[in-house]
C-alpha cells in the first residue's frame, strides 16, 4: 500500500501496475487498504452510485468533503486517496483553488482530480505551483454526459485521438502529476503511456496503463446500472467482497486485467 506520490512514481519507474478502486466510506476504505489497493479515489461517480442520480451533475464540493472524512477514518493516513471536484467546481482557477484547498483540508485528500483538457492550463499550473498535486481525467468525462450525448467510447478516430494526446501532454506541462484516462481505444491508452512521465490510470484504456481503477460496486457486481464492457465483477469467483478486491489487486499486478474482452 503506497502511502505517497513519490512512492506511486517509483511503482511506475519499475513498472509495478498501480491499483485504485473509488471508495466512500470507511468500512469499505478499511477493506480496501487491508486488501493491498495502492491508492483510493473518492470519484463524484458516487452521485450514481451512492446517492442514486442518473448522472454525476448534482454532486456538490460538500458531498466529496463528506465522503473523504468518511474514507480516510477508514484507511488511515498512509493510503494515498484522490478526491474529485465535481461539476462546476473549477469552473475558474480561483474557484478551484479555493475548493481544492478545502478538499485537502477538511476532506485530507492527497491530490485532486479534474475532468477537462488543455483549456485547464492556468488553472493546473496555479493549483501546482501551490503544493496541490493533481490528477487530470481525460477521454470519457462523465461531467461532460449532456455534451458529449452519453457514456462513450471516446478517441476513436485519429483526430480526436491526437487531440486528446495534446490535452494530456499540456495538461502535464501545467503540473498534472497523474492522469485518469477513461474509455478509449486500447492503442491510445498505450501511446499516452509510453508517451507521459505522469503516470497514467487506466478505466477502459487497455492493460498498457501504469495502473488500474474501477468503482468498486462495479467490480463487486452491485451496481443497478448498465455496466460498460471494460468493467469486470471479481464478485462470482470469490463470493466475498475481501477475496474479491485481492482477486482484482492480483489480477491487475500481473497484467491479467484488463484483458481482451474488457478493451475497446
Ligand atoms: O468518479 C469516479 O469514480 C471516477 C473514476 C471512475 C475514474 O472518475
Amino acid at each position: 500500500m503506497s502511502a505517497t506520490l513519490s512512492q506511486l512514481r517509483k511503482m511506475q519507474q519499475n513498472g509495478e501496475k498501480i491499483t485504485c478502486l473509488t471508495a466512500y466510506d470507511a468500512t469499505f476504505a478499511a477493506l480496501f487498504a487491508d486488501a493491498g489497493v495502492d491508492m483510493l479515489m473518492v470519484g463524484d461517480s458516487l452521485g450514481m452510485v451512492v446517492q442514486g442520480q442518473s448522472s454525476t451533475l448534482p454532486v456538490s464540493v460538500d458531498h466529496i468533503i463528506y465522503h473523504c472524512q468518511n474514507v480516510r477514518r477508514g484507511c488511515g493516513d498512509n493510503m494515498f486517496v484522490i478526491a474529485d471536484m465535481p461539476f462546476m467546481a473549477y469552473a475558474e482557477p480561483e474557484q478551484a483553488l479555493h475548493n481544492a484547498a478545502r478538499l485537502m483540508q477538511e476532506g485530507k485528500a492527497n491530490m485532486v482530480k479534474m475532468e477537462g483538457g488543455s483549456y485547464l492550463s492556468e488553472t493546473f499550473s496555479l493549483l501546482s505551483r501551490q503544493g496541490i498535486p493533481i490528477c487530470a481525467h481525460l477521454g470519457l468525462q462523465p461531467q461532460s454526459v449532456n455534451k458529449i450525448g452519453g457514456f462513450k467510447l471516446q478517441g476513436k478516430d485519429e483526430a480526436q485521438a491526437q487531440r486528446i494526446i495534446d490535452d494530456a501532454l499540456a495538461l502535464q506541462d501545467s503540473g498534472a502529476d497523474m492522469l485518469v484516462l477513461e474509455c478509449v481505444p486500447a492503442t491510445l491508452g498505450q501511446a499516452l503511456t509510453e508517451r507521459l512521465s505522469m503516470a497514467v490510470i487506466g478505466i477502459g484504456a487497455g492493460p498498457a496503463c501504469d495502473g488500474q481503477v474501477l468503482v468498486c460496486y462495479d467490480m463487486l457486481g452491485i451496481s443497478r446500472m448498465h455496466l460498460p464492457r471494460f468493467v469486470k465483477n471479481f464478485m462470482p469467483q470469490k463470493g466475498n467482497v475481501r477475496d474479491a478486491v485481492e482477486a482484482f489487486v492480483r489480477a491487475v499486478k500481473s497484467g491479467e486485467f484488463p484483458a481482451p474482452e474488457h478493451g475497446y
